[in-house]
């Protein structure tokens, strides 16, 4: 399995046979990393102008990607997380090309992770997860937070026009985008999405298309990241096909609206006195 992909919940006879030989074929060509792992049919965004997107890293190599919701707290996926020793893990916020050096990054391990209490692996329902720096994110021109969508808001109309960002590789040889790349996608009507998928996608979710006939979406080391449609956070990057981009089986994202009320309970109960000293379970 790949570790650091987003992958579909049991794929059926056909994912699983092509998912072996694929399996067979990444282990020549790269390392884990399903289907070539970056955004497709995107861009390059102006330096900066995504100042909310986190590059979570572990033993110096990023992993996924996830947003700056508080000066404290980054939103990610949950099972960008599993199996992984949250001691090595860094939080990069300010970065645009990651290979490069730049003034404007802020580096943060993670002091605390809080899973969603529901998140469940073997279908990715509840794909979420909360991360507590282990200081306070000085914001500026570069970093600045994402809103989440209102209290009770409803999930974005098939149709809507959100964008995807991140920092997955642009080839199957793992090569890193030169910088932070973004793709413009459309929401993708639920009952359609969940048919491509065999009827196997979990209540709250999102699904997106590429709106023309290119393909266009997330790769697995975008995981984590933003879907972002008006000036909120609507999704977080969950798992895609075999095939990234493939409109056969459509982008699926953690509805974040679903979430909202859960988020503030995490962030508020942390801001409580007992904070500082609580532990993990505390959270
Ligand atoms: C937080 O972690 C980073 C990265 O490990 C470290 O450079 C920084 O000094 C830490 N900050 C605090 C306040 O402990
Ligand atoms: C997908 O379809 C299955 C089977 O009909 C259903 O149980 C499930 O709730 C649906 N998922 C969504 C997100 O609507």
């Amino acid at each position: 399995m790949p570790s650091s992909a987003a992958m579909a919940p049991g794929t059926g006879r056909w994912g699983c046979l092509v998912l072996e030989v694929a399996a067979a074929l990444t282990q020549l060509t790269r390392t884990p990393g399903c289907c070539g792992s970056r955004i497709i049919g995107g861009h390059e965004v102006t330096p900066h102008s995504r100042p909310y997107m986190v590059s979570v890293s572990f033993e110096g190599r990023h992993h996924c990607g996830g947003f700056l919701l508080h000066v404290r707290w980054v939103v990610s996926a949950a099972h960008c997380f599993r199996d992984r020793d949250l001691s090595t893990g860094l939080v990069v916020l300010g970065a645009h090309a990651l290979l490069k050096a730049e003034p404007t990054r802020q580096v943060f391990s993670i002091a605390a992770l809080v899973q969603h209490p529901s998140y469940q692996p073997a279908t990715q329902a509840n794909d979420i997860c909360l991360l507590r720096l282990n200081g306070s994110a000085v914001l500026g021109p570069a970093v600045r937070l994402l809103r989440l969508p209102r209290r009770g808001a409803r999930p974005p109309l098939a149709g809507t026009r959100c964008r995807v960002s991140g920092w997955g590789f642009t080839s199957d040889f793992e090569e890193p985008p030169p910088a932070l790349m973004e793709a413009e996608v459309r929401v993708l009507d639920l009952s359609a999405c969940n048919r491509s998928w065999q009827g196997q996608l979990s209540p709250a979710v999102l699904c997106t298309r590429s709106g023309d006939r290119r393909w266009r979406g997330f790769c697995s080391a975008d995981s984590g990241g933003p879907l972002v449609c008006g000036s909120r956070a609507h999704g977080l990057v969950s798992f895609s096909g075999l095939w990234c981009g493939d409109p056969k089986t459509p982008d699926v994202y953690t509805q974040v609206s679903a979430f909202v009320a859960w988020i503030w309970d995490v962030v508020r109960r942390s801001s409580s006195p007992c904070s500082m000293g609580c532990s993990m379970g505390d959270v």
